[in-house]
């Protein structure tokens, strides 16, 4: 039986999710980690807590592939801005990722992970475009949620490109600007999607990474990145996942 991986770093993240799976859902507690085994919208699933960081995303990226057999996995959640044309509400989605904290020099290349000889992870192209075109059917609603933090956001963007992660809360306009200038494709910055993505690449396992922006990485990204938690996050997640899973 084919079944999917849906991780989230934050229970926010998948409040939504869980909610809405098929009673008589089984949980399993493993290093940790609930690991919910059921059904979502008629896909059979395993929805789980990662927790934040590259090492927390790596952990149950390995348990739900090895434990619960998934054929494959999506990461979702929030993320910051980078690029200039990526603001809050927008929503990402990779085609690639790259660990933009892991430097070895000068044994290796800087972001080059060691001894596997690659810089970045490839998504799944049909599930990375799935993803795209639900979030832009989502995005396109007039019932789309709008408010976050006081503030109205303008009509949202789906975006496809480069996610950076690294095991760092960028909450500064120097961390920010620093990671544009060295990664001018990066699209928007993250903490688990490339451990994740790592892990996947080496089970031969297709995954997908979504994000919604939450803030832009400056100064206001703490503000900004709680009050997207607890009003806007869970309404995306859902909004996006249920007709691609319906369907
Ligand atoms: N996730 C959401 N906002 C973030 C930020 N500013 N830095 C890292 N991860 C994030």
């Amino acid at each position: 039986m084919e079944r999917l991986a849906i991780l989230g770093a934050l229970h926010e993240e998948i409040a939504d999710l869980l909610a809405a799976m098929d009673p008589g859902a089984a949980v399993h507690r493993i290093a940790m980690r609930d690991f919910h085994v059921g059904t979502l919208w008629g896909t059979p699933c395993v929805i789980a807590l990662s927790r934040i960081g590259k090492v927390a995303a790596a952990a149950t990226a390995t348990i739900v592939i090895r434990e619960f057999q998934v054929s494959r996995v999506i990461f979702t959640g929030l993320a910051g801005g980078l690029h200039a044309d990526v603001d809050v509400g927008d929503v990402v989605v990779a085609s690639t990722l790259m660990q933009h904290d892991m430097d070895a020099r000068p044994l290796f290349d800087q972001h080059e992970i060691p001894l596997l000889g690659r810089v970045h992870f490839e998504a799944d192209a049909v599930l990375s475009q799935q993803l795209y075109d639900s979030a832009a059917r989502f995005t396109s609603r007039r019932d789309m949620p709008v408010i976050q933090a006081g503030a109205t956001f303008a009509k949202p963007r789906v975006h496809h490109g480069l996610i950076a992660t690294g095991d760092v809360f960028v909450s500064h306009n120097d961390d920010a600007q620093a990671l544009r200038k060295r990664l001018p494709d990066a699209l928007c910055v993250e903490m688990e999607g490339a451990a994740m993505a790592q892990i996947c690449y080496e089970f031969g396992i297709p995954f997908a990474v979504m994000r919604v922006i939450s803030d832009r990485a400056d100064h206001a990204a703490k503000t900004d990145f709680t009050a997207f938690l607890q009003n806007v996050a869970r309404v995306y997640t859902a909004g996006i996942l249920e007709p691609l899973l319906k369907s």
